[in-house]
C-alpha cells in the first residue's frame, strides 16, 4: 500500500506549524512500562527515547516530568518516553545483528491545520499497531504504519505496510503516525488504544472530522526512525529463499506487518500546549531547547543487563521467527 499523497499532505501541513525534532537512544532493553508494567524482562527488546524516568513500572499517578531528571530530545522540555521495535539484520547463516539507527528517531506533533489541537494530559499514554501482526490486513487497522526504501536521505515517497524486499540504498524509515481524536475522558484504555480514534472520515492530514466518541483533537504524534540496514546489503548475506528478505523486528517479526510504538506524555507543565498554540513550524522559540551534546549525556543503563550488538544466535529474549 502507498501513501504518496499522504505524504504531501504532511508538507502542506507543516506550512501551517508542526514541531519536529529528534531524541537519541535514552536505552535499548527488554521492558515494556505500558504492556508489560512491573515485568523485569518483556518479552521482545524495544528501543527507547526521551526522559531518563523510564522504568520497569511508569505509575500513571506519578508527575513523569517531575521525576526524569534529563532527556534525550532537542525540547529539554519533553520528558515523554517513546519506543518502538528493534530492527535486526538476519543473515543467511541464521545470526542475527542489531540494526544501527543513528540512536535514535524524530518526533513530529502536527496540529490539524483547522481548528484548536488540545495537547495530552499527565497521565497520558498510548500505543499504536500489533507486535503479533503478520499480514496486511491486521497491520491496515491503524491506517498509517509504513516504511519509506530510503534512495537517499530525502526519500519520502513509496510508503509500504510490508518492510521492503530489496536493499534500501540508504536504509529502511520506519514511519508512524498515531490517531489524532481523544475521547476527552480517559489518559489510557485496557488495550492502550480505544481512548483515542482516527477521524470518522477523510484523514488527519485533509481535516477530516473527529468521530463523536472521540471529539477531542489532538496533535498527530508521529515517530520517523531511520534504521541504517546499508551494512547489509549484500544480498549474498541475506537468507538463501530470495521471497524472503533480510530484516526482522525483534519481537520475531519478519513480515513488517508488526511495527509497533508507545508512548507515555512526560512534557513539563504546559509546554507542549503552548507550543501548540504557538503554531510553531519547527523552531518553537516558546520551548527550551538543549544541544545535542546534551541530549546525548542522557543515558540509562539496561535494567537488566544483556547483550544485544554482537551477532547472536537468537533474537534477545529468545524470540522466534514467526509468519503468522
Ligand atoms: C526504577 O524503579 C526501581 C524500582 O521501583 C527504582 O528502584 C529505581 O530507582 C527506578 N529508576 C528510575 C531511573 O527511576
Ligand atoms: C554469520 O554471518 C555473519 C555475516 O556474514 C558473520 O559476520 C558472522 O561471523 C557469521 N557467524 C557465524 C557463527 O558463522
Ligand atoms: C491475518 O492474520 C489473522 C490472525 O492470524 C487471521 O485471522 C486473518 O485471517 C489473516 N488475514 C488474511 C487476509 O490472511
Ligand atoms: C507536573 O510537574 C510540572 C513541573 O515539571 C508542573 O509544571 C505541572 O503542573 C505538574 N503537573 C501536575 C498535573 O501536577
Amino acid at each position: 500500500m502507498h501513501w504518496n499523497s499522504l505524504v504531501l499532505a504532511v508538507f502542506v501541513a507543516g506550512a501551517n506549524g508542526l514541531l519536529r525534532f529528534s531524541c537519541s537512544e535514552l536505552v535499548t532493553e527488554r521492558l515494556d512500562p505500558l504492556v508489560n508494567p512491573g515485568v523485569t524482562e518483556s518479552p521482545h527488546l524495544h528501543q527507547v527515547i526521551g526522559g531518563n524516568a523510564f522504568n520497569v513500572t511508569m505509575d500513571p499517578s506519578n508527575n513523569i516530568s517531575t521525576i526524569a531528571t534529563c532527556t534525550t530530545c532537542t525540547f529539554s522540555e519533553d520528558l515523554s518516553n517513546y519506543w518502538t521495535a528493534v530492527m535486526y539484520f538476519r543473515a543467511r547463516n541464521g545470526t542475527f545483528k542489531r540494526t544501527a539507527n543513528g540512536g535514535g528517531m524524530t518526533v513530529y506533533y502536527s496540529p490539524q491545520s483547522k481548528g484548536k489541537v488540545t495537547a495530552f494530559k499527565q497521565g497520558f499514554r498510548m500505543l499504536i499497531g500489533n507486535s503479533m501482526a503478520r499480514n496486511a490486513s491486521q497491520v491496515s487497522q491503524f491506517r498509517q504504519l509504513t516504511y519509506t526504501c530510503l534512495q537517499n536521505a530525502n526519500t519520502r515517497t513509496g510508503e509500504t505496510t510490508a518492510f521492503p524486499t530489496k536493499p534500501c540504498p540508504a536504509g529502511i524509515m520506519a514511519n508512524l503516525r498515531f490517531p489524532t481524536c481523544w475521547d476527552g475522558v480517559n489518559l489510557d484504555s485496557e488495550d492502550h488504544m480505544s481512548h483515542v480514534a482516527y477521524p470518522s472520515s477523510g484523514t488527519f492530514e485533509n481535516n477530516g472530522p473527529c468521530p463523536a466518541t472521540h471529539p477531542v483533537q489532538i496533535p498527530q504524534l508521529f515517530y520517523e526512525v531511520v534504521w541504517d540496514t546499508t551494512k547489509f546489503n549484500d544480498k549474498s548475506l541475506w537468507p538463501e529463499d530470495t521471497t524472503q528478505q533480510a530484516f526482522v523486528w525483534s519481537q520475531g517479526d519478519p513480515t513488517g506487518y508488526g511495527t509497533h510504538g508507545d508512548y507515555v506524555f512526560g512534557w513539563k507543565g504546559d509546554a507542549l500546549q503552548r507550543a501548540m498554540d504557538a503554531n510553531c513550524n519547527i523552531n518553537c522559540p516558546t520551548l527550551k531547547t538543549q544541544t545535542i551534546a546534551q541530549e546525548n549525556k542522557c543515558t540509562k543503563n539496561q535494567y537488566i543487563t544483556e547483550e544485544i550488538d554482537s551477532w547472536l544466535p537468537q533474537l534477545p529474549g529468545g524470540m522466534q521467527i514467526t509468519t503468522s
